[in-house]
């Protein structure tokens, strides 16, 4: 079973619907079963999830404390991916979660304050010797802050291969508890993630199998 944890110091970056469209992902490329971790207080997963219609993935709201016996609960029942949303901010708490993870995705806005503010998560995932990946997320096509963005980050450790743009269908798609997939598999923005996903999981087979 893998880990993924969602982390960015920075408010609004894109962890939470991150987090949720490649949970739905991972289940339809048949890479699951998933079970997604809130460990977000302000409950932003569990909102989204509370309006879904369908059974998976799993959901978990996790105080810190119950964090480790959920995700042996996960492991004892055959899950194979489990997915944790972080909160902005609260560094303790981000750390505790980093140091649970095999692959820490670090989404990241393609503008000068996101990238500044980036250093402070890449702390706590080198602090806690956790490899990370960074996403693009919000991306506006042909722009030439995407590519520098790129080009920063790059200096810093792994950018996944697939960049989100911006489309209003990820924030439409959770109004009943979807994903961009499942509001029209055809689309870009269903693509992006489809792409994401198999970066991450080709990623997360090869760390775990490089970590002793
Ligand atoms: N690629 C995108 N295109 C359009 N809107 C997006 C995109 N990614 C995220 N959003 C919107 O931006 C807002 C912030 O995204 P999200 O909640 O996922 O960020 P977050 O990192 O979890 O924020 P927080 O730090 O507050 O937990 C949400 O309203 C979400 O719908
Ligand atoms: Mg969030």
């Amino acid at each position: 079973m893998y880990v993924l944890v969602l982390a960015s110091q920075k408010g609004g970056a894109g962890k939470t619907t991150i987090s949720r469209h490649l949970a739905v992902e991972a289940e339809r490329a048949g890479d699951g079963p998933v079970v997604l971790i809130d460990a977000d207080p302000q409950g932003g997963l569990a909102s989204w999830w509370n309006r879904r219609q369908a059974e998976a993935p799993v959901f978990f709201a996790s105080r810190l404390d119950d964090l480790p016996a959920h995700i042996e609960q996960a492991r004892a029942g055959g899950f194979k991916l489990v997915i944790i949303d972080t909160p902005p901010q609260a560094t303790g708490l981000i750390r505790a979660v980093v140091e649970r993870a095999d692959l820490v995705l670090i989404p990241t806005r393609p503008s000068p304050d996101d990238l500044d503010a980036v250093g402070r998560t890449i702390d706590i995932a080198e602090e806690a010797q956790k490899p990370m990946v960074f996403i693009i997320n919000g991306a506006t096509k042909n722009a030439r802050i995407t590519g520098q963005a790129a080009i920063a980050l790059s200096q810093s450790g792994t950018v996944a291969t697939a960049t989100i743009h911006h489309s209003v269908s990820f924030p439409t798609s959770g109004i009943d508890g979807r994903t961009v997939g499942e509001l029209d598999p055809s689309s870009n923005s269903a693509k992006e993630i489809a792409e994401l996903w198999t970066y991450v999981s080709t990623r997360l087979r090869k760390c775990v199998m490089t970590t002793p």
